[in-house]
């Protein structure tokens, strides 16, 4: 399965970059992650979205060419970052690449509540009509208090994460094939 990984911080040692570089690794030969980064998404302008520039362009096709998207998203002041919610203003317009996508969420913060109200209003978001990404239902993945979770290099150490991201991913890999089967 071809999962495009978009990043909702573009901070060169984000944890939430760090937490999809592990998922990466770590399921590799299962899951085919490509590390989809915002740092060059345009800002959105409808002015502009019927040639979609260069950088956001990237980011459609690579979304297009998936078999599924995992968001990892940080946590702005109770919600999504403005990088994240800019490059899903543009997917939900033109092609609308996302429609019917699945997807699955996880993200990290410093918080001890590890980013649950971003994904709160992430989940919303995804249900608008030129979203509508299909999301793994059951399943949540909060990292929260991040900097105890991870090394000085960025590394994943937390073993119960580990163990409960296993799970997860298990789970996300067997529900989209029955969900490509036309089961929920
Ligand atoms: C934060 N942070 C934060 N954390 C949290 O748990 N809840 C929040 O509402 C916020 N709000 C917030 C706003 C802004 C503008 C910044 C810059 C930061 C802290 C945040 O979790 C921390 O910076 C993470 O390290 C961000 O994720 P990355 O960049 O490491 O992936």
């Amino acid at each position: 399965m071809k999962v495009a990984a978009i990043i909702g911080s573009v901070r060169k040692d984000s944890y939430n970059l760090s937490l999809a570089r592990h998922m990466q690794k770590r399921y590799a030969g299962r899951l085919d992650i490509e590390i989809v980064t915002l740092n060059e998404v345009e800002m959105y302008n409808q002015d502009i979205e019927a040639v979609p520039p260069a950088g956001i362009q990237a980011v459609i096709d690579k979304v297009k060419q998936s078999d599924a998207v995992l968001w990892v998203t940080p946590e702005y002041n109770g919600s999504i970052s403005g990088v994240l919610h800019n490059a899903i203003d543009w997917l939900s317009r033109g092609e609308k690449v996302l429609v019917g996508k699945p997807s699955m969420i996880a993200g990290a913060s410093m918080g001890l509540l590890g980013t649950v109200k971003a994904q709160m209003h992430l989940r919303d978001i995804l249900f608008a009509p030129g979203v509508n990404s299909p999301l793994l239902p059951g399943n949540e993945v909060y990292v929260g208090a991040a900097h105890e979770k991870f090394n000085a290099q960025g590394e994943l150490t937390h073993e119960p994460t580990i163990a409960f991201l296993d799970q997860v991913v298990n789970n996300f890999i067997e529900w989209h094939g029955r969900h490509s089967k036309g089961f929920n």
